[in-house]
């Protein structure tokens, strides 16, 4: 009886052991995704149908939790965080890499790319390709890149020709192309996170400022800012950056997988943002918050003449086979 007692016992142990070992390996793979804007952008919609394709073909191996508005991190922390296993995967600008990579900053050059179509042919060419990697060995590798679109630059007073600017205060994302561009046109650049950037114009702290469409549309800064001058002088454009350990870490086929979907989303994404350029301009000039100033060719050309300059200030620490081929994608 006693020993039949103990059969029991042992039998009854081993099985929770089954049942919790299942547990453990049922447990299933999170991947905190955390970025900086609205949900209704090119990077919030692309995030979203990322986290559903992940949900329908990954389910109960994977969750995907998404961190719009800066609510995790702001884009000046992430990186550090991902370093630590506190977020699996990130989209911030590419002009927020330079303390990683100085190859990056090839995007930050003024009037480099004369559309999103020549934008797209570098990235997806050798050179651009390339550079998704350029972080590996510090613990980062690109995913691959998402579309937002090119920058206009509103202000709360007129900017028609660069001397407007002059003396005036622009909040710029973390990167020392975007500082020298500015400092080119006689104007003080001031590198601040994004989420900070609507109250600083709003308290008129500074000047005006420099984005996409969907940026100025999605957090209202053409509510506090009277105009935007269409210069289409930059590009702001994301890396979708994760972590070496993290990615190398996965099982082969769910790193397949979720590289599949992150792909798919990231086609979207480019959609969104091809949309929202066209339509969130329109909504600004239709709110008539804002002026959009529309450029005549000679007075762009003095933007161009004034910021190409920093070209040159950057084309060692660049590499002038990178601004090359940048070139070349005009064609
Ligand atoms: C900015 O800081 O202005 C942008 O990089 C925000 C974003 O992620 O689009």
């Amino acid at each position: 009886m006693a020993k039949n007692k103990i059969l029991l016992v042992t039998l009854l142990v081993a099985m929770s052991f089954v049942v919790s070992a299942t547990v453990a390996m049922a447990e299933p793979i999170v991947i905190k995704f955390s970025h900086v804007v609205a949900e209704n952008t090119p990077k919030g919609q692309m995030a979203n149908k990322f986290k559903e394709l992940v949900d329908q073909r990954l389910a109960g191996k994977v969750v995907v939790e998404v961190f719009p508005n800066s609510q995790l991190f702001g884009d000046d922390k992430v990186l550090e965080a991902m370093a630590l296993g506190d977020v699996q995967l990130a989209a911030p600008s590419l002009s927020k890499f330079e303390k990683y990579t100085p190859s990056l900053q090839i995007f930050d050059l003024p009037f480099l790319f004369k559309d999103m179509a020549a934008v797209e042919k570098f990235q997806q060419g050798p050179v651009g390709q390339e550079m998704l990697m350029s972080m590996k060995n510090k613990g980062y590798i690109g995913l691959g890149y998402l579309h937002n679109g090119m920058k206009e630059i509103s202000a709360n007073s007129p900017l028609r020709v660069p001397a407007d600017a002059a003396g005036k205060k622009f909040r710029i994302m973390t990167s020392d192309v975007l500082a020298a561009q500015y400092e080119a046109i006689g104007a003080m650049p001031l590198k601040k996170p994004f989420s900070e950037v609507f109250t600083l114009l709003q308290t008129k702290a500074i000047d005006g400022q420099e984005n996409t469409w969907s940026n100025i549309y999605s957090k209202k800064f053409f509510e506090v800012q009277p105009y935007i001058t269409q210069t289409d002088h930059g590009v702001l454009d994301y890396l979708v950056v994760t972590s070496t350990e993290f990615w190398m870490d996965l099982p082969d086929d769910i790193r397949a997988e979720v590289k599949k979907a992150l792909d798919e989303a990231i086609v979207f994404g480019n959609k969104v943002s091809e949309d929202k350029s066209i339509e969130d301009r329109q909504k600004i000039i239709d709110s008539k918050r804002s002026e959009v100033i529309m450029l005549t060719d000679a007075e762009r050309e003095l933007w161009v003449e004034a910021m190409k300059p920093v070209w040159k200030q950057f084309e060692d620490k660049i590499g002038p086979e990178k601004i090359e081929a940048a070139v070349k994608s005009n064609m």
